[in-house]
């Protein structure tokens, strides 16, 4: 493959805007112990859109595939071996592995259903995809400071019912995302807010690649100052986890 360009045509962003990735994005792991059960008892696991290795099942023959060079330069020494390819054409025979796994990727594929076609094809027993749910409400952050993002992220990621139109029967369960959570994705901070004021943390949420969300920053920035937000949103202090739309999917194969 000579450069970053997808095969099905589009550019893969992560080669501008992965660095950092596997610093920013650490695995959560309560999230990782939801993926680990959703696997179930799979000996052979591919998993799709790699990155980092967050996620992926040390203790199995995993193999992971992952397009960005400045992903897979991430991975730590001992993750599974990765193969350098697009999920829409994925270099392996059908019924290679027992699982396919693809962890909040989805949405940046050229073509996912092309993608998981070939998730399927690979695999003999189930798919397990970690995605959000574009009929969600997602967060206070979305709602009041980002509408555009939250319009943009209803466009790009496929919803439960165009997933089963590719997957079959599916099995949904909320992903619920702990407070404290340490894979610093765009629902991450919920609990946190001055969090998104930091640029350094907006430079992991791929959302935030996008112009223009200064005047929605400002605003939080005014709102945390004069207790606005405290005022309204105090209440998620309390909480320890919260429904932000990410949802796991699971499909068995047949
Ligand atoms: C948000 S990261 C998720 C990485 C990892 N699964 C995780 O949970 O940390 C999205 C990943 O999808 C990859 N990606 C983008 N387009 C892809 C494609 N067409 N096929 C496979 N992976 C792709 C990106 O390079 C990036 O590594």
């Amino acid at each position: 493959m000579a450069d970053a360009t997808n095969i099905i045509g589009g550019r893969n962003e992560y080669e501008q805007i992965g660095g950092g990735y596997a610093q920013r994005r650490r695995p959560d792991p309560r999230l990782a112990r939801l993926i680990a059960e959703a696997l179930g008892d799979a000996g052979s696991v591919i998993n799709v859109g790699a990155g980092t290795g967050s996620y992926e099942p040390s203790a199995r023959g995993t193999v992971a595939v992952e397009p960005a060079v400045v992903m897979i330069a991430q991975r730590p020494p001992a993750a599974a071996p990765c193969v350098r390819a697009f999920a829409e054409q994925l270099p392996f025979r059908d019924r290679t592995f027992d699982a396919g796994l693809a962890v909040l990727t989805i949405h940046h594929w050229s073509d996912w259903r092309a993608g998981l076609r070939e998730l399927v094809r690979v695999t003999r027993r189930r798919v397990v995809i970690s995605t959000w749910d574009p009929e969600s409400d997602g967060f206070w952050l979305l709602r009041e400071y980002m509408p555009a993002m939250i319009e943009r992220d209803r466009q790009r990621f496929p919803g439960l019912g165009a997933l089963r139109e590719e997957l079959g029967d599916i099995q949904v369960q909320p992903l619920p995302i702990p407070h404290d959570c340490t894979d610093g994705f765009l629902g991450a901070y919920w609990r946190r807010p001055a969090a998104y004021l930091d640029p350094t943390i907006r430079a992991g949420i791929s959302s935030f690649a996008r112009p223009d969300f200064d005047a929605g920053l400002a605003r939080l920035s005014a709102d945390l100052e004069d207790g606005a937000w405290a005022r309204k949103h105090g209440d998620l202090l309390e909480q320890t986890e919260l429904d932000v739309g990410c949802r796991l999917v699971v499909a068995a194969r047949s």
